[in-house]
C-alpha cells in the first residue's frame, strides 16, 4: 500500500494507482520514483521506517476488493512501476550484489513488495482465495513485478494470503525458498501477511504450532501476528470528522480517497444530493455534472460479484441525464456496471480515486488541462464477462484497455 502517509493528518494523499496514467509515466519516467521519494519523506517524518509498499499485484478481475491497489491489469506496466522502490529507499549503488536489501539514509524507508504471488488472480476475484493458473501463467502475469522489485533492491516481500492451485502461499516452500530466494536471489526478509501464518490451517488458528512450523519451513523470515499491526489506525478514527474538507467537486473527500484513508474501510464524507427529474427540468440548467461511484472499502469488504453502483447512483444518472445535458463522473476503484446508462450520458469521466487533490477533476472538466489518460483496466459490459483482460481470445469490452479520449486545454473558459 503506497500510502502509509495517509495515517497522518494534514498530508498530501496521492490518488490510488488506477488514477495515475501510463501516459503520465511515459511523459515523465521519473514520476513514479518521485512519488516514492515524496512518500518516503512524509513517512520518515512520522518516525516510521518501513512501508508496506509497493503493492505490485496484477488485478485480473475487478470483482476483487483490492483492485484499486493494483497499478494495472497489464503485468508490463506493473513491472515498470516498481521504479517507486528506488524512490522509497534510494537508488541502489551500481556495484551492489544482486538482491541486496538497501535503504539510503534518513529520508528513505524500507520498501515491501506484496503480495507474493498471484493475489490478483483468484477465481471470481474473491479476496485471499485460490488462484488457479499454470506455472507459465504465474510467471508471465503475476511474477514479473517481483523480478523487477528485486533488481530495484526491495527490502521485504510479503506473502499473499491466497493459494496457488489449492496450496496456501504461506506454506509453499517451492515458491518462497526455491524460487524467490534461490532462483530470483532475493536477499531481504520474507514476511507473512498479518496473521497469515494462522490462516494456513482451515479454519484459521486451528493449530498455531503447526502453522509456525509450516510457514518457517516454507521460508518466511518474519511473522506478523497479534494486534499490533492494527494500532496506527485506531486513534485516528476518533478524529475523522475533523478531517473533512468541503468545497471541492464532488464535495466528498472520503469517497474520492477510497479505502485506507482516515479509517481502514475509508470514510464517507458529505452526502450527495438527491435530485428528481422535475427539479432538474424546472431549473433550466445549462448542463449537469453527476458524480457517482463506490463507497470506500478495503480488501475483502470490497469484493463484489455484481459491481453495481450503490443507491442512489443510478437513479441520479437516470433522473438528471434524462432531463438535461450531463457529464457523469465515476469515482471508483475499478470499472462498474454502466452499460445500460451510457446512452443517457453526454460525457463519461472515469476519475478513479483521485485522492485529496480531487479538484484536478474540475481542472480537466473546465479545460484548464486536457484529458490524456487511458483506461488501466478493461471496462466490461456485464459482470458475467469477467475475468476479461486485454489480450484475451474473446475480448468484447464496453471500452477496451487503453481507451480514452484526448482533449486539449482551452483558454475559452
Ligand atoms: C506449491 O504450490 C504448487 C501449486 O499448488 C504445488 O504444486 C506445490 O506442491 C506447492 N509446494 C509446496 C512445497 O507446498
Ligand atoms: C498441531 O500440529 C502439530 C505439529 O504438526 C501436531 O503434532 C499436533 O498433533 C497438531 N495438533 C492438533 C490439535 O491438531
Ligand atoms: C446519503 O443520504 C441518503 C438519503 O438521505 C441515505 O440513504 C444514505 O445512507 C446517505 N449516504 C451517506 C454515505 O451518508
Ligand atoms: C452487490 O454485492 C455487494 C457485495 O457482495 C452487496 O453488498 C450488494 O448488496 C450487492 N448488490 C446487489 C444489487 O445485489
Amino acid at each position: 500500500m503506497a500510502r502509509l502517509s495517509i495515517l497522518v493528518m494534514g498530508l498530501l494523499l496521492f490518488g490510488f494507482w488506477t488514477a495515475i496514467g501510463e501516459e503520465d509515466y511515459k511523459k515523465d519516467p521519473e514520476l513514479v520514483q518521485k512519488i516514492g521519494a515524496g512518500t518516503a519523506l512524509e513517512v520518515r517524518a512520522t518516525g516510521i521506517l518501513h512501508v508496506f509498499a509497493p503493492c505490485i499485484t496484477v488485478c485480473r478481475d475487478p470483482s476483487w476488493g483490492w483492485c484499486y491497489e493494483s497499478y494495472k491489469e497489464d503485468p508490463k506496466i506493473v513491472q515498470a512501476m516498481t521504479k517507486i522502490i528506488p524512490g522509497l529507499k534510494g537508488v541502489i549503488p551500481p556495484d551492489s550484489p544482486k538482491g541486496i536489501s538497501y535503504v539510503a539514509g534518513k529520508k528513505k524507508v524500507a520498501a515491501c513488495a506484496k503480495h507474493y504471488v498471484g493475489d490478483g488472480g483468484t477465481t471470481d476475484g474473491i479476496n485471499e482465495d485460490n488462484t488457479v493458473i499454470s506455472w507459465h501463467g504465474l510467471l508471465s502475469i503475476h511474477e514479473p513485478g517481483y523480478h523487477d522489485a528485486i533488481i530495484n533492491g526491495v527490502s521485504t516481500v510479503m506473502i499473499s494470503y491466497s493459494s496457488w492451485n489449492g496450496n496456501k502461499m504461506h506454506a509453499n516452500h517451492t515458491l518462497i525458498t526455491a524460487f524467490l530466494k534461490n532462483t530470483l536471489k532475493f536477499r531481504g526478509f520474507v514476511i507473512s501477511d498479518w496473521q497469515g501464518i494462522d490462516r494456513i490451517t482451515s479454519p484459521p488458528h486451528a493449530n498455531h504450532s503447526y502453522s509456525i512450523q509450516a510457514g518457517i519451513s516454507a521460508g518466511i523470515d518474519m511473522i506478523m501476528n497479534g494486534e499490533s499491526a492494527d494500532e496506527p489506525l485506531v486513534p485516528l478514527a476518533k478524529k475523522a470528522p475533523k478531517i473533512l474538507v468541503a468545497g471541492i467537486l464532488p464535495d466528498n473527500l472520503g469517497y474520492q480517497c477510497g479505502g485506507w484513508t482516515i479509517e481502514w474501510q475509508g470514510f464517507g464524507g458529505n452526502n450527495l444530493t438527491k435530485v428528481d427529474t422535475d427539479y432538474v427540468k424546472s431549473n433550466k440548467f445549462s448542463y449537469a455534472m453527476v458524480v457517482v461511484g463506490e463507497q470506500p472499502y478495503a480488501e475483502t469488504h470490497g469484493d463484489s460479484l455484481n459491481l453495481t453502483h450503490p443507491d442512489p447512483g443510478l437513479s441520479t444518472i437516470t433522473n438528471v441525464c434524462g432531463a438535461v445535458k450531463c457529464v457523469v463522473i465515476i469515482i471508483s476503484g475499478r470499472p462498474l456496471v454502466i452499460q445500460p446508462y451510457v446512452p443517457l450520458m453526454d460525457v463519461l469521466v472515469a476519475a478513479w480515486l483521485p485522492g485529496t487533490e480531487g479538484q484536478e477533476v474540475a481542472d480537466v472538466l473546465f479545460g484548464g488541462y486536457g484529458f490524456t489518460r487511458k483506461l488501466p483496466h478493461t471496462w466490461f459490459k456485464t459482470v458475467d464477462q469477467l475475468p476479461m483482460n486485454v489480450g484475451d481470445k474473446h475480448y468484447d469490452p464496453l471500452f477496451p484497455y487503453g481507451h480514452g479520449l484526448t482533449t486539449k486545454p482551452t483558454k475559452a473558459n
